[in-house]
């Protein structure tokens, strides 16, 4: 039996995004900004922010139940939870127990990553190779953050930005290569632009104390210049590589999902990647930058628009706090 080749196979997909919405207007009244610089310097109109009481794995496991309910499984099917997430409910144990806790499941393995916005092509890469393996049949895998908890309300540069969302897929092994899901990955990071995206304080570096939450630094702080230079680059050269590794054109491929950072971001890489912008997903104006969810979220959009067809190929990439960057090809 272990000698079977197996494939990984997109069962099922579900996003969440909170009922809350904010839009530019409503931030005018807390930061000194401009609906127009907002939209002219991102493309974000609004965004949804998550209730107090309400945590990333609240929002994951509405992901979650939408992604098993699409897949026709039941969710004791699920033998492994993966959670892509830099907003934990707690320092620790794993969001993914929370999840699994309140999904009713019981025993099976469940772990937390930390990449950040590039938690899809991560996640997608540690579940095929897990059922490569031959370890696991259905896995689940969910990216979410509450960004608005870690935001800075007082930094007009950055809490523009951000919104909160999850998205769940289940992942499913096949023998029948025809069913394959997942033509390629390709995935990187460099930790020597590990300070330009971070949230200094409260960890062991620097534990929570008076003076670090006097300075905000339980705040996530950015240098946007730096970040936006690197995002266009890391992706689009993430975005040639992997379609060249596979001896891919851009003509090849039915839809571009990036991460939505920024809309001037997303059409950098579209022109780049010299596509039609109907090839090319955006979100980013409805639900601002969600962070690991961004990908999922906008696939998710894809198919609920009918856009999505048998056989349809999606590339998707991102990139994020680390600096983390991935891309995979995606068959439908
Ligand atoms: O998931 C990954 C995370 N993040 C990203 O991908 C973000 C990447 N970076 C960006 O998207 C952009 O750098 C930003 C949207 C964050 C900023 O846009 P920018 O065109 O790079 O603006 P900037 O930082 O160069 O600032 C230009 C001006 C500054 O004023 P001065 O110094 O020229 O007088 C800022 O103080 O815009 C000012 N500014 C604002 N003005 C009105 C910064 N934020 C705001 C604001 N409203 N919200």
């Amino acid at each position: 039996m272990k000698n079977r080749k197996l494939f990984t196979k997109i069962l099922g997909i579900g996003a969440y995004v909170p009922e809350k919405i904010v839009t530019n207007d409503d931030l005018c009244k807390i930061v000194d900004t401009t609906d127009e610089w907002i939209q002219t310097r991102t493309g974000i109109r609004e965004r949804r922010i998550a209730a107090a009481d309400q945590t990333t794995s609240d929002l994951c496991v509405c992901a979650a139940r939408r992604a098993i309910e699409n897949a026709k499984i039941a969710a004791d099917d699920i033998d492994l939870i993966l959670t892509g997430t830099i907003t934990s409910d707690v320092a620790f144990p794993a969001t993914s127990v929370f999840i699994q806790r309140k999904l009713g499941l019981k025993d099976i393995p469940c772990f937390d990553y930390n990449v950040a916005c590039s938690g899809l092509q991560y996640g997608i890469e540690i579940a095929r190779s897990l059922i490569g393996l031959q370890s696991y049949k259905n896995i689940l895998l969910v990216c979410g953050d509450k960004l608005s908890a870690v935001t800075d309300w007082q930094d007009r540069s950055t809490c523009i930005l951000f919104g909160d969302g999850a998205g769940a897929i289940v992942l499913s092994a096949t023998e029948n290569e025809e069913e394959n899901s997942i033509i390629d990955v390709l995935l990187g990071a460099d930790g020597e632009h590990s300070e330009i995206l971070i949230l200094p304080a409260g960890g062991s570096r620097e534990p929570t104390s008076r003076e670090s939450v006097n300075e905000r630094k339980h705040f996530l702080k950015m240098s946007g210049r730096d970040v936006f230079r690197e995002a266009v680059k890391l992706m689009g050269n993430c975005a040639q590589e992997i379609l060249e590794k596979n001896g891919m054109s851009a003509n090849d491929i039915d839809f571009v999902v990036t991460h939505q950072a920024n809309w001037r971001i997303i059409d950098a890489i579209r022109e780049r990647l010299g596509v039609p912008s109907e090839k090319v997903c955006v979100t980013i104006d409805k639900y601002g930058n969600t962070s690991a969810s961004s990908c999922i979220i906008a696939i998710d959009s894809l198919i609920k628009g009918n856009k999505i067809m048998k056989g349809s190929k999606i590339l998707t990439v991102s990139f994020g706090a680390g600096l983390t960057w991935g891309a995979a090809i995606l068959k439908f």
